[in-house]
């Protein structure tokens, strides 16, 4: 028995074997083995083996099938009390729910033992045999330390098994990871990568394995400080790279480099330190913000031109016609008294100058903010800008609230723009103009039927889709040649 305990590797081998040896040992036809279940609530078969030809396989189906409570039938009681039980008589036992099945398969007497182990009893084995029999002392010291070789191996057996499922967790958590995760040992050797370093850094697993990370993933201009940093760390264990967050950049299989976030921890594990990177390719938050400033850096220098353009406008315009205008009434002043016909002429032209100078501020303060769009919202302002255009545009949609300045506005200037646009450049026969609100959001679009080709990498368009990027907005210009033009907008709006 010791010896089939010993030698036994596979879980599955071990009930059959004990029980046939212990049956054939002791003169029993069949035999039982119990193990808690997963609840700990009760007691399931796991095994039954039987003497050949012993006429017994309907028993052994009917056992396979239960489960016992704790105290229920004659492992159950052996369960509760940690103590061996027999019974002599199987016919004659009140709590013994098989005695019909053991009847009709000529079993007579059983015997059932506990398997231990230091933290209670896991389970028990039952023998039965086809005569009366009644268990000496010598037979329950026997059994009471194979109980205890089997319970040892079932908590082994227990034991490896949580390890190997906690692996199997640990590789699922690894290989589903966003991360790359690389784990090196003391000499700085690649141990394990997961499924993201392959994809990300380009080295299948059997490439990398056992080979130096700087060789692999660190660009050859950084490779000595890394090693530097890597022995110093060995020698001193002081190290600014552990435990925190640093930015560094990272090599491709094919050379080419990119920016990498890093953060390391150390396995704590006894013998040679090891540790695990997470690696993550920043590329594109990089690409992000590099847009973000440069589409900051347009806005600010789209309103200092437009700064410019007012103070241009203003000089030239409403400015000459002012300065104009104090010449012209200096001079009638003087000319009243002498000649009144003249002095009145060129109050005339004084009052010209001043209803052109007035006319000329008010459309320079349209242009800064539409004093239509502010007084009537966009339906009133999107007619006004389809009267202006070439073809005639049509409103065929405008919502009916008003919206939020800063929404209106955006709005507003898109149609002004590519209305503008189409006038100038589109040769269109017809266009329309349809600004929806609806799912917390305002699509504005303005179609042409024109020549198409519209060019988005700059000046007015590009413009557009700043201003629609500070509202968190979108544009989108669809304008292949020869197929018309789509200049759509679209806008959060609660
Ligand atoms: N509706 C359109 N139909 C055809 N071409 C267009 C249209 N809108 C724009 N374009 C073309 O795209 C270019 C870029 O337009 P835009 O960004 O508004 O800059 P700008 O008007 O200052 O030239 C225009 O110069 C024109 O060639
Ligand atoms: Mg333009």
């Amino acid at each position: 028995m010791a010896q089939v305990i010993a030698t036994t590797d596979d879980d599955d081998r071990l009930y059959p074997e004990v029980l046939a040896a212990m049956g054939s040992a002791l003169g029993c036809t069949l035999g039982a083995a119990w193990e808690e279940d997963a609840s700990g609530q009760a007691l399931v078969c796991n095994d039954v083996w039987s003497a050949a030809d012993s006429g017994s396989e309907a028993f052994a189906a009917v056992t396979r099938g239960l489960r016992f409570e704790r105290g229920a039938g004659l492992p159950g009681r052996v369960w509760a009390s940690g103590e061996p039980a027999w019974i002599v008589d199987l016919g004659d036992d009140a709590n013994y729910p098989r005695a019909s099945h053991a009847a009709a398969a000529g079993l007579v007497s059983a015997f059932c033992f506990p398997l231990r182990s230091a933290n209670g009893v896991l389970g028990a084995i039952e023998l039965y045999s086809p005569e009366p029999r009644i268990p000496d002392a010598e037979l329950l010291a026997t059994m009471a330390s194979l109980g205890a070789q089997i319970g040892q191996f079932i908590v082994r057996r227990r034991a490896e098994r949580s390890v190997r499922e906690s692996e199997e967790r640990k590789r699922a958590i690894l290989e589903s990871a966003l991360d790359c995760v690389i784990t090196i040992d003391h000499e700085g050797r690649v141990v394990e990568l997961n499924q993201p370093a392959v994809v990300t850094f380009g080295y299948e697993p059997e490439d990398a394995v056992g080979r130096e990370l700087a060789e692999l993933i660190v660009p050859p201009s950084l490779r000595a400080r890394h090693r530097e940093g890597f022995a110093r760390y060995l020698d001193s264990g002081a190290a600014v790279i552990i435990g925190s967050r640093i930015e560094i950049t990272g090599m491709r299989a094919d050379g080419s480099e990119f920016p990498v976030e890093l953060t390391v921890t150390r396995i704590n594990l006894p013998g040679p330190p090891m540790f695990t990177g997470y690696l993550r390719d920043i590329t594109e938050r990089r690409q992000a913000e590099a847009e973000l400033r440069a589409s900051r850096a347009r806005v600010v220098a789209a309103a200092d031109e437009e700064r410019r353009r007012i103070e241009r406008d203003l000089h030239d315009g409403a400015q000459q016609k002012l300065v104009h205008l104090n010449l012209l009434l200096g001079l009638a002043r003087t000319r009243l008294a002498r000649d009144p016909a003249s002095g009145l002429a060129l109050l005339d032209e004084a009052i010209a100058e001043l209803a052109a100078a007035t006319s000329e501020l008010r459309e320079l303060a349209r242009g800064i903010h539409p004093a239509v769009l502010a007084d009537g919202g966009l339906a009133p302002a999107l007619s006004a800008l389809a009267g202006l255009s070439l073809p005639r545009a049509q409103v065929v949609a405008v919502p009916t609230d008003r919206l939020s300045a800063a929404v209106e506005a955006t709005a507003y200037f898109v149609v002004a723009e590519a209305l503008t646009n189409m006038t100038r450049y589109a040769q269109a026969s017809t266009a329309t103009v349809a600004a929806v609100q609806g799912d917390g959001r305002l699509v504005v679009e303005v179609r042409d039927d024109g020549r198409g080709g519209a060019d988005t990498s700059g000046g007015g368009l590009r413009g557009l889709a700043d201003r629609a990027a500070s509202l968190n907005g979108e544009l989108e210009v669809r304008s292949r040649p020869g197929e018309g033009t789509s200049v759509k907008v679209l806008i959060p709006c609660a």
